[in-house]
């Protein structure tokens, strides 16, 4: 029996519409635009305003992915996040009931910053699986809940945003097929990036928590090079499982984490930076958003044609990483107005 493959057909995204410049940075802590540009590649970022939770950002560009598939049905829905709306129940049940899908499976996937490849893997093993015959895959953060608004070391570099695909069951040579897979972690370098408190470990109503508990702690030298070492190998290793060259990569996707780290990536693979993706500038890292927003943003400027070959890879905290190969289908190339 041949495994049912997934194919991808529909993509959307979606942005809060606050816009905050390095400048409006610069007004309320250490940093300036010179150093946020030259140091991360970033310009400005999209912050969600109170009231605005991940779950609304996720109907909206789940919304729009299945307007791009052309039906508003799926049998499934995988959200990947790591600032669902509450603790406790997961954000995707109520991505699925807001975007009127009744009693559809629905459930998050927790890697941060590799999440939505994890979900991608997840939404093709129900597939595999024939538990659905179709799935939603979102990946949408609210990060900036997450950050000290005065963190010099945070704040600049995180951001919301959400972005989703629509996967099918197809076959592997058809365009638009997932074709490799790798997935991995390191729980020993949990503490790289982290929000100490709120969890079992140290829970969010005992008095001893500290108020800066609550925040978002990285050590971002670290986290860089790890990022670059792990989304290489990753990549490496998808590329020979697909039998693919990095030569034959027409663009390369990474996850949205600083213009240097996905330039490094792409000159340790000896891939051509002009077929690397980079829209960090005016998003900032939006986590699990990052990937399935580039990849919205690069079909919508005609970047992705029908059976180009794009990789995609991803690192973020857990650690987590991993790389998926698959060939741009057909019909999802027409420009776009940008999400808002
Ligand atoms: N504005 C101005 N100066 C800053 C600054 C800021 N926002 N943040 C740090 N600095 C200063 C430091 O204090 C240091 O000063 P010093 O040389 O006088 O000691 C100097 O800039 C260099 O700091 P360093 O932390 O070594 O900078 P860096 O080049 O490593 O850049 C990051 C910092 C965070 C941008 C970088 O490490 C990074 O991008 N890491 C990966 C983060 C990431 O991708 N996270 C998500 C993964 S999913």
């Amino acid at each position: 029996m041949t495994r049912r493959a997934a194919v991808l057909a529909g993509l959307g995204s979606a942005l809060p519409p606050r816009v905050v410049t390095n400048d409006d940075l610069a007004g309320r802590m250490d940093t300036s635009d010179a150093w946020i540009r030259t140091r991360t590649g970033i310009a400005e970022r999209r912050v969600v305003d109170p009231g605005t939770a991940t779950s609304d950002l996720a109907i909206t560009a789940g919304r729009r992915a299945l307007d791009s598939a052309g039906g508003p049905r799926v049998g499934a829905v995988v959200l990947a996040t790591a600032t669902p709306d509450h603790p406790c129940p997961a954000t995707g049940p109520t991505v699925a009931a807001g975007l009127g899908l009744g009693t559809v499976p629905a459930f998050d996937v927790g890697a941060v910053c590799s999440g939505f490849l994890y979900a991608l893997v997840t939404g093709a093993g129900l597939l595999a699986a024939e538990v659905a015959d179709s799935v939603l895959v979102i990946g949408a953060d609210a990060f900036t809940t997450l950050v000290d608004p005065h963190d010099r070391a945070t704040a600049p570099i995180f951001a919301d945003g959400a972005g989703a695909v629509v996967l099918r069951a197809g076959r592997t040579d058809e365009p638009g097929a997932l074709r490799a897979i790798d997935l991995a972690s390191d729980g020993l370098q949990a503490d790289l990036i982290r929000v100490a408190a709120g969890g079992s470990r140290q829970r969010s109503h005992h008095t001893e928590a500290l108020r800066e508990d609550h925040y978002l702690t990285m050590r971002g030298g670290e986290v860089f090079k790890n990022a670059v070492l792990r989304m290489t190998e990753s990549s490496r290793t998808v590329l020979a499982r697909t039998g693919w060259t990095t030569a034959d990569v027409d663009l390369l996707v990474g996850h949205q984490a600083n213009a240097r780290i996905l330039y490094a990536v792409a000159d340790q693979l000896g891939a051509d930076r002009e077929r690397t993706y980079v829209n960090i500038g005016h998003t900032g890292n939006t986590a699990a958003g990052s990937i399935p927003l580039a990849l919205d943003e690069a079909a919508g400027e005609g970047r992705l044609r029908p059976g180009d070959r794009v990789l995609l890879t991803a690192f973020g905290a857990g650690t987590t990483w991993g790389a998926v190969t698959l060939t741009w289908p057909h019909g999802l190339t027409r420009p776009r107005t940008p999400a808002a």
